[in-house]
C-alpha cells in the first residue's frame, strides 16, 4: 500500500512524514487527555462524584483543545512541505531524463506526454505524498496508542479491538490489488483525451480551414465521454468501498462496545472507566475511515506515478563512449540499417562516404528515407553500433554532447524562438559578440530588416510570425552558422520559401561548403547538378551514385527524375510565357 519505488522521491521531507504523523499522535493524546476529562464531568453531572477537581478538568479540556488546534495547523503545515519538495524533486528527474535522452526521447513518449506526465501526474501524486502517506502511518500509530491506553482499563475490549483493527487495512490491500487495472485505465483515458485536446488546439486554425473542427469537436466529446464513464467506474468503486469499510469499522466498534458493556454489566469495570472507553472506542476507527477517503485519489496518483518511473527507469537508449569528436574527418555508413520503433525499415545496407570538408547531395523521391538518414547521423534517432564511422572511430563511442556539438542539421522548418533576434542568435553560441552577430546577419542580408527596426533588440514573435517564412529560415540559417559544427546536414533547407531567401541560402551552403563537411538534401535535381558527389536513395536502398553527368549516362533513376523535373520545368516556361503572349 505504500510504493517503496515512490518512496524514493521523498528525499529529504521524510522527516516532515515523521514529524507530521509525531503531530497526530500528540494531537490523538490531547484528544485522550480530553476523553478522561470529559468523562469526569459528564459522571459528575450524573452522579454527583468528582474523579477530577471540576477546574482541573475544565482546564485540561480547554488545554487538550488548544493543542489539537495546534497540531492540526502543524500536520497541514509539514505535509505541504513534504508535496512542495517532492514535486519540485519529481519534476527535476523528469526533466533531467529528457535532458539525458537528449532527441532521442521522442522514441520513448511524445513531447505531449511528458508534458501531460510533468505537470498532471505530478499533480495527482500530490495527494499522495501530501496526505495518504502520513494517513498511512498514523493509522497504524493510533491504534496502537489507544489499545495500550485501554489495556489497562479492561483488558477485553483492548483486545477486541485489536482483533478487529487490521481488518481494514487487510480488506483495502485486497481492493488495491482488484482496481489497479481500472486506475490504470482511468489514467491512460485522462492522457489521451489530454493529448488529443493539446493537438487539436495547436492546429485549431488548419481543422478551421478544414472546416474539420467539428469533426475534432465529436471525437473529442466520444473521448471525454469515454473517459468520464472510466472516472464514473473508478468513483462507483470507490463509493462501494468506503461503504464497505464503514461496515467492518461500526460492526468492530459494536463489538468493542458490547464487550464494554459486559464486563460494566459483571462490574469489571466503572462507569466512568466506561464513558471513558466508550469515547475512545468511538475514535479508534477515525483514522482508518479518513485513510480510506484517500485511498483511491492517493492509488490513482500512485499510478500515474508509476508510470513517470517507468520513463525515468528506462533503459539508456544508446550507450555512448565519450570520446571527442574528431577534426576534420571522415564520415562512413557501412551497410547501415534502421527501422523505427514502430517496425517500418527506413534503411536497407546503406553504404556512403563523406570526406571532410567535402560536399554531398542525396536525392530521391518523397519517402525515400533521406530525412531518416540525416537525422539517424545527427544522432536523432538511434544509431545502429558498427555502422557509422567517424574517421574509423563507432560513431557511438563519441560523447553525446561532442556529437550534437559537431554534426547539425538544418531543415527546412527550423524552430525560430519568441524573443530578440539576439537571444535567438546566442542559442548558437551564447559567446557570441554583437558585432559577431551582425556580420553573421549581414552573411544571411537579414541585417538591412533589423536595422532599420531595433536592431539586435528586434522582437521576434513564436515561432517567427511576425517575419516572412524565408527571413526566418534565414535567421535559424544564421544560428547555424554561429553555432560552428564540423558537419552541416542541409535537409531541404530551401523547401517552401521565396526565390530571393533561396538564393541567399544557396549562397551560404557554397561557402560553408569551402570549410566544412556539408551533407546537402534535396529532392530538386536542379539544385545539385553541380555537387561532385550525389547519392540516390530510393526505398532506403542506395540505389546510384556518382556526378550529374556518370548519373544521366547511367539513364537510371537520376535520369528519369532528372527528366521529369525538366519536363514539369519548361511546361511552366511555356505556360508563363503563353500568360505574356495572352496578356499582350
Ligand atoms: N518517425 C517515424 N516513424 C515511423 N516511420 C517514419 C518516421 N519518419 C519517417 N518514417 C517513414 O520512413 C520512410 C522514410 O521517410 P523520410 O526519411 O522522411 O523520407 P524523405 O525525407 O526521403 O521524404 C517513410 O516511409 C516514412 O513513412
Ligand atoms: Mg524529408
Amino acid at each position: 500500500m505504500v510504493d517503496r519505488a515512490l518512496l524514493g522521491f521523498i528525499g529529504n521531507t521524510r522527516k516532515y512524514i515523521y514529524q507530521a504523523v509525531g503531530f497526530k499522535c500528540l494531537n490523538l493524546i490531547a484528544n485522550i487527555v480530553f476523553s478522561y476529562n470529559f468523562a469526569s464531568i459528564l459522571i459528575y453531572f450524573l452522579k454527583g462524584i468528582f474523579i477530577v477537581k471540576f477546574e482541573i478538568s475544565i482546564f485540561m479540556i480547554v488545554v487538550s483543545l488548544a493543542v489539537r488546534q495546534y497540531c492540526i495547523r502543524k500536520v497541514s503545515m509539514k505535509n505541504s512541505l513534504v508535496v512542495y519538495e517532492v514535486k519540485q524533486n519529481l519534476r527535476q528527474e523528469v526533466y533531467e531524463k529528457v535532458l539525458s535522452m537528449g532527441t532521442l526521447f521522442q522514441e520513448e513518449m511524445t513531447t505531449q506526454e511528458i508534458v501531460h506526465l510533468g505537470v498532471e501526474g505530478v499533480e495527482q501524486l500530490e495527494n499522495y505524498y501530501g496526505s495518504y502517506l502520513t494517513q498511512f502511518y498514523y493509522s497504524f500509530a493510533s491504534a496502537i496508542i489507544l489499545v495500550v491506553v485501554i489495556y489497562p482499563l479492561n483488558m477485553w475490549v483492548a483486545l477486541a479491538l485489536l482483533g478487529a483493527s487490521p481488518l481494514i487495512p487487510g480488506f483495502l490491500y485486497v481492493i488495491l490489488v482488484m482496481v489497479k487495472n481500472v486506475q490504470r485505465k482511468y489514467w491512460s483515458k485522462y492522457a489521451d483525451v489530454g493529448n488529443l485536446f493539446l493537438d487539436s488546439l495547436q492546429g485549431l486554425t488548419t481543422l478551421k480551414v478544414f472546416k474539420a473542427d467539428e469533426d475534432r469537436g465529436t471525437e473529442l466529446d466520444e473521448m471525454s465521454e469515454g473517459f468520464r464513464k472510466q472516472t464514473m467506474k473508478l468513483l462507483s468503486m470507490q463509493l462501494n468501498t468506503i461503504m464497505i469499510i464503514d461496515w467492518f469499522a461500526y460492526g468492530g466498534s459494536v463489538l468493542a462496545i458490547l464487550v464494554a458493556l459486559i464486563q460494566f454489566k459483571v462490574g469489571n469495570i466503572y462507569s466512568y472507566e466506561l464513558v471513558v472507553i466508550l469515547l475512545l472506542i468511538a475514535e479508534f476507527f477515525v483514522p482508518m475511515r479518513t485513510l480510506t477517503g484517500m485511498f483511491h485519489v492517493a492509488m490513482t496518483g500512485v499510478t500515474a506515478g508509476e508510470k513517470m518511473l517507468d520513463f525515468l527507469y528506462s533503459d539508456e537508449l544508446v550507450k555512448r563512449g565519450n570520446e571527442k569528436y574528431p577534426i576534420n574527418a571522415k564520415i562512413e555508413l557501412k551497410n547501415m540499417d534502421f527501422s523505427y520503433p514502430d517496425g517500418e525499415c527506413a534503411l536497407k545496407g546503406v553504404n556512403m562516404e563523406f570526406a571532410p570538408g567535402e560536399m554531398v547531395a542525396i536525392i530521391g523521391e518523397s519517402g525515400s528515407g533521406k530525412s531518416t538518414l540525416a537525422s539517424v547521423i545527427a544522432g536523432e534517432y538511434r544509431q545502429p553500433s558498427g555502422s557509422i564511422f567517424i574517421d574509423n572511430k563507432d560513431i557511438l563511442e563519441i560523447d553525446a554532447y561532442e556529437l550534437n556539438k559537431n554534426i547539425i542539421r538544418i531543415t527546412h522548418d527550423g524552430h525560430v524562438f519568441q524573443g530578440s533576434v539576439r537571444e535567438n542568435l546566442l542559442i548558437g553560441n551564447f559567446k557570441a559578440t554583437d558585432d559577431e552577430l551582425i556580420s553573421i546577419l549581414e552573411k544571411v542580408r537579414l541585417w538591412d530588416l533589423f536595422e532599420q527596426m531595433d536592431g539586435l533588440d528586434t522582437k521576434i514573435l513564436s515561432q517567427g510570425k511576425n517575419i516572412s517564412g524565408g527571413q526566418s529560415q534565414r535567421l535559424s540559417l544564421a544560428r547555424a552558422l554561429i553555432y560552428d559544427a564540423e558537419v552541416y546536414i542541409f535537409d531541404e533547407a530551401t523547401s517552401n520559401i521565396d526565390v530571393e531567401s533561396e538564393q541567399i541560402i544557396t549562397d551560404i551552403i557554397k561557402s560553408i561548403s569551402k570549410k566544412k563537411t556539408v551533407i546537402y538534401i534535396s529532392h530538386s535535381l536542379k539544385s545539385v547538378e553541380n555537387i561532385q558527389k550525389i547519392y540516390v536513395l530510393e526505398k532506403g536502398l542506395l540505389i546510384e551514385s556518382g556526378n550529374h553527368c556518370e548519373l544521366m549516362e547511367l539513364g537510371g533513376k537520376y535520369r528519369f527524375l532528372y527528366d521529369k523535373q525538366d519536363e514539369l520545368e519548361r511546361f511552366r516556361q511555356s505556360s508563363k510565357e503563353g500568360e505574356k503572349y495572352e496578356k499582350k
